[in-house]
């Protein structure tokens, strides 16, 4: 997507050939600075601390990260370290997990002196996959905001509400939730997002809005409690998400505030759409709630918020009690009961085992 006249992806090589440069998500919207990660500690870093973060942008950077392993030491030892130190840096979003699994499959069978360009290669590929993937589920998502935009009057727009950011800065381009409607506003269908602020690292607020306006798509920003209430209004034709892990049984697991938002949407007989690319499926687990692993991250991030100061630099004000202790539950899961429907590349299906199966046939009893 562009920032200013220029297009930029999330996540590329350096000019270097070995490291990779990415988008310092931390100080946005206010500063935008790009890092140069050099070494897999700079890699697990970013990924920890949420430099880079979206599950599909988590996994293209892990895969970066076992490229630059294996310019340092391409044995078999090496890589299943690696792999371990990555995997270790966040546990909810499964892309970092395809990622990893899917560079030892390519690297594992190849002689050491070979392992470096193959790496490389295919991490190149697996930024341009995500990238396609994004885009045909825009494709999909399109059709379904164009059947929403038909039963509106001339002009009206289609109101959709969103949750922490699934755009492009998710991924490596486009994004899956924002996909559809980076689209419709290029087919000229009218359209008007919601952005949940999404505390409490309030990426709504910093990521989504900054991606929406960078691209002229019209939006508001509503505090994370609003959602119902509109719904209730009517002010609200339908909601879509992104995901960080949805299991063979359609589970979905997304950042933490999600499930209200599914509940409220049920309640309320608004679609609730999930964006859903296929390596953020893990078809090892069926109940979301009992088997996904939810990241429980540092108090600190409830209990301080990041903003720009008067006089222009990034602060952080503590908004609690020195005392109060926070909790920090970062995702939550929404049962398939509650999903209208997943959007993935190959095109919108049930939340179900047989829906899921349908697009996927090859996973059948697997
Ligand atoms: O903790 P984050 O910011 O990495 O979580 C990301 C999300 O939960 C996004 O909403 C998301 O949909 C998954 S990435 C497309």
């Amino acid at each position: 997507m562009h920032v200013g006249d220029k297009h930029y992806r999330t996540i590329w090589l350096n000019d270097d050939g070995k490291s990779v440069d990415i988008i310092d998500q931390r100080w946005l919207p206010h500063e935008f600075r790009i890092e140069t990660l050099g070494t897999v500690d700079q890699v697990a870093t970013a990924i920890r601390d949420m430099w880079v973060r979206g599950a599909p942008l988590i996994g293209a950077t892990a895969a970066y990260g076992v490229a630059i392993q294996m310019t340092v030491d391409p044995s078999d030892a090496a890589l299943d370290r690696v792999w371990q130190q990555l995997h270790e840096t966040r546990p909810t979003a499964i892309n970092l997990r395809w990622a990893l699994d899917d560079m030892r499959k390519v690297l594992r069978p190849l002689p050491a002196g070979e392992r470096v360009a193959a790496a490389y290669r295919r991490v190149a590929e697996i930024a341009d996959e995500d990238v396609e993937i994004n885009r045909s589920i825009g494709r999909s998502g399109l059709e379904i905001i164009k059947k929403i935009a038909a039963r509106k009057k001339p002009g009206e727009p289609v109101n959709i509400l969103t949750h922490c950011n699934a755009g492009w800065l998710a991924t490596v381009d486009y994004g899956t939730a924002t996909a559809p409607i980076y689209l419709a506003k290029e087919a000229g269908i009218p359209v008007h997002v919601y952005v949940d602020e999404t505390r409490p690292r309030n990426q709504g607020a910093q990521l989504t809005a900054w991606e929406l306006g960078g691209d002229g798509v019209p939006h508001t920003l509503v505090v994370d409690n609003a959602g119902g209430h509109l719904m209730q209004r009517g002010m609200v034709d339908m909601v879509i998400v992104g995901t960080d892990r949805t299991t063979a049984d359609g589970d979905v697991c997304n950042k933490i505030g999600t499930y209200l938002k599914a509940l409220a949407a049920h309640d309320n007989g608004v679609p609730f759409y999930v964006g859903l690319p296929s390596p953020t499926i893990d078809w090892t687990v069926r109940d979301g709630v009992s088997e996904i692993p939810i990241e429980e991250r540092s108090a600190d991030e409830v209990s301080l918020v990041q903003g720009r100061g008067p006089d222009g630099k990034t602060v952080t004000v503590r908004i609690s009690p020195e005392n109060t202790g926070a909790a920090n539950p970062a995702f939550d899961v929404t049962p398939a009961r509650l999903v209208t429907g997943l959007i993935t590349e190959r095109g919108v299906c049930e939340a179900s085992p047989e829906g899921l199966l349908k697009l996927f046939p090859e996973r059948a009893g697997r």
